[in-house]
């Protein structure tokens, strides 16, 4: 006699075609971050398969900035979402000192674009904000309630940036997770002055960092970073070779990542091996916003 199909009630093959679904992503997703977390780190990171949430940690892991985008426009919806989630991130005492400019104007833009002259993706990125640590708002509530405000100095200051740092990390997860591609440029704070009267940005008000968002034309790179041994620490700093550690560093990332040119090559000549540590001791041989400090005073933040 021939054997009877075994007949699954619907509802519980419903059950496990979402099972496969949960179960298939989440293999996927543990197989993408541990591969993501060896290119970036250069050792193996043991991944839970249990681990709730493995989508969203590979999105982590997998991060890149991206700097070329398809001409596809980024709805203004979409970015007032993201917006919204992006300052939903954890405030330093709820004091909520981060805004974000979202610069629609393409003057405005073109003005900004102007002191930033060796970074054309600025201007062809779909959409570009501006994250803004603002600490206007504090003296003002101590105004309208009658009370001192002894607590203006550095600490306020670093208070808003970090809140503004935070708002943009944020906004660069909720951006990735929807597809969308970024690119956070400090370069705003190169003509700080010129930026701030373009953004009309109140007292106490500074930009901390722009950001490029759209659509990637590319799937981009995974950046190696250095080691965990270098940068995750038990308990406390003990002895170590950071020559060593930072060579080791140089090698890694060079056999995976060189570099394309060399930076300032008319300086400092063609170096034979071109490392990380090279190229930044390159970046900072040359003075850069080196009136940081009088703009964030001259903004009215106390820095003492
Ligand atoms: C606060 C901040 C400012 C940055 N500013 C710039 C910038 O002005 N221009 C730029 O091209 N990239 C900028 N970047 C991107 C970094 O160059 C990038 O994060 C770094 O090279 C590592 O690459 P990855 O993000 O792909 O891992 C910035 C990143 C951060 C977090």
């Amino acid at each position: 006699m021939p054997s009877q199909p075994c007949k699954v009630p619907r509802a519980a093959v419903e059950f496990l075609d979402a099972a496969v679904e949960q179960v298939m992503p989440d293999e996927n997703a543990m197989k993408a971050i541990a591969a993501a977390l060896a290119e970036r780190f250069g050792e193996d990171i043991a991944v839970d398969p249990a681990l709730p949430g493995l989508n969203e940690l590979a999105q982590i892991a997998g991060h890149r900035s991206h700097r070329r985008f398809l001409s596809r426009p980024v709805a203004p919806d979409l970015l007032r979402l993201l917006c919204a989630c992006a300052l939903s991130a954890p405030s330093k005492s709820d004091l909520q000192q981060c805004d974000i400019v979202v610069v629609t104007d393409t003057t405005i833009r073109a003005g900004i674009v102007a002191t930033i002259p060796d970074m054309p993706w600025i201007m062809e990125a779909p959409a570009f904000l501006v994250f803004v640590a603002n600490g206007e708002r504090q003296p003002v509530l101590a105004k309208l309630h009658g009370k001192p405000f002894p607590n203006d100095h550095l600490d306020q200051f670093f208070n808003a940036a970090v809140d503004a740092a935070i708002v943009l990390a944020t906004f660069l997860r909720a951006a990735s997770a929807v597809g969308l591609g970024c690119c956070p440029i400090s370069a705003v704070r190169d003509h700080s002055q010129t930026v701030s009267d373009l953004l009309r940005l109140p007292r106490r008000a500074i930009p901390v960092a722009g950001l490029c968002v759209g659509w990637p034309s590319q799937t981009g790179e995974i950046t190696p970073r250095l080691s965990l041994r270098t940068t995750v620490i038990e308990n406390r700093y003990g002895e170590r070779d950071l020559a060593e550690e930072i060579d080791a560093y140089d090698r890694r990332r060079a056999a995976l990542r060189p570099y394309r040119r060399q930076r300032n090559p008319e300086r400092w000549g063609e170096a034979e091996f071109y490392g990380w540590s090279q190229d930044k001791a390159r970046q900072y041989a040359v003075p850069t916003r080196a009136d940081f400090g009088a703009f964030v005073r001259g903004k009215g933040f106390c820095l003492d």
